[in-house]
């Protein structure tokens, strides 16, 4: 049986992650669970933010399912999620947004991808004070690092292969940022003139390559997010266009996302510990729900049998909008959802 890391997380954490074992209990899908701590969890218990048994279950199985984890703000212990994915080589951050159906939003049939540069930019940590009334930070863009995350970003506009328009979007601020934006912008219309021209393209036809501004592009997302495929950008733009499009959706709650590299893989929940319904039983498990279904799918599971069923009982089990939690504007408790999510489950296996 495939074995899968665990990492239950901070604050809503190990409720959310309850939510997932049980509905992959119900589904009988195939895989092992070894849990392992990271963040406050893991400092409380074992003296260290991110364990090195952590790190090494990670590389040795290739593949982890992580809730979310604390990091203080403006002081105290560099982010764990920033330094699991630097040590893990984990470069690509993936966030689909997808409207689903019975989820209130003004938005329709939103369906694209955000592909984040993880490695560098704004959150590589390096920063320091200048005297006591100045700070700075040095914000690093390689044509390498560019140019791995722009291949990645192609296959997957290949690999979507969408009806309407397949479309690679660059976003940046080089306008202002002339040498590390422009330098992650041309590294990327570079290789993807390239790549088209190799005829990589393979079963699309065309592929059409632009960019946009940052501001711009926050701009049209709200007006027309269903012109949009996949978008590829620099850390800081990244995470921020990221947290715009999932509200175009429904909101945190309901949004997976995936830290991806050559070895290895985590899948993550988009939003944060949310202290304030910690315990409570609240908490919406979408995100890292739907997370787990795109893991099933990753090339080291590849489980899409398992992976459709759940995914269809969760948005039957949003759908019908009976059984969904606070933030979604329903009453029920997380395992309440939970427990609708899997008759639908079983309902659709009946049939
Ligand atoms: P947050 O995402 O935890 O909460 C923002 C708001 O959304 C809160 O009102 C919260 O109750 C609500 N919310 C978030 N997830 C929800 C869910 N699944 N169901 C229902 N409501 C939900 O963001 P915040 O408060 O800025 O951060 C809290 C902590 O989480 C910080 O320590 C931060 O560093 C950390 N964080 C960790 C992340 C990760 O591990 N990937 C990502 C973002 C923040």
């Amino acid at each position: 049986m495939k074995k899968v890391v665990l990492i239950p997380g901070d604050g809503i954490g190990p409720e959310i992650v309850e939510s997932v074992k049980k509905i992959f209990k119900a589904a009988d899908v195939q895989i092992e669970w070894e849990e392992h701590l990271a963040g406050e969890s893991a400092l409380d218990k074992l003296g260290f933010l991110l364990p090195i048994s952590t790190v090494g279950a990670i590389r040795k199985h290739k593949i982890a399912l992580k809730a979310p984890l604390t990091t203080p703000v403006g002081k105290g212990f560099r982010s764990v999620n920033v330094q699991m994915r630097k040590e893990l080589d984990l470069f690509a951050n993936v966030r689909p947004i997808v409207s689903l159906e019975g989820v209130k939003t003004p938005f329709k049939n939103v369906d694209l991808v955000i592909v984040r540069e993880n490695t560098e930019g704004l959150y590589a940590g390096i920063e320091h004070m200048v005297g006591d009334d100045a700070a700075e930070t040095i914000r690093v863009i390689t044509r390498k690092a560019s140019e791995r995350i722009g291949r990645f970003a192609l296959k997957m506009v290949v690999e979507r292969n969408r009806i309407s328009e397949n479309r690679l979007t660059i976003v940046h601020k080089a306008n202002i940022m002339k040498l590390t934006d422009g330098l992650f912008l041309s590294s990327i219309k570079e290789l993807a003139e390239k790549y088209i021209s190799e005829g990589s393209l393979h079963r699309i036809k065309t592929m059409t390559v632009d960019d946009r501004i940052i501001d711009n592009m926050c701009m049209q997302l709200v007006q027309r997010p269903e012109t949009v495929d996949v978008i590829v950008a620099p850390n800081c733009h990244g995470d921020i266009i990221s947290d715009l499009c999932a509200a175009l959706v429904g909101g945190l709650g309901v949004a997976p996302g995936a830290n991806i590299g050559d070895d290895c893989a985590v899948y993550e929940a988009i939003h944060g510990t949310a202290p304030d319904i910690a315990g409570k039983g609240l908490a919406n498990p979408t995100s890292l729900l739907l997370s787990a279904v795109m893991m099933l799918r990753d090339k080291n599971i590849g489980d899409h049998d398992n992976a459709d069923k759940i995914e269809a009982a969760i948005k039957k089990t949003l759908r019908e909008g009976k059984m969904v939690t606070g933030d979604l504007g329903g009453s029920a408790s997380t395992m309440e959802y939970t427990d609708a999510i899997i008759a639908n489950l079983w309902a659709s296996e009946r049939r």
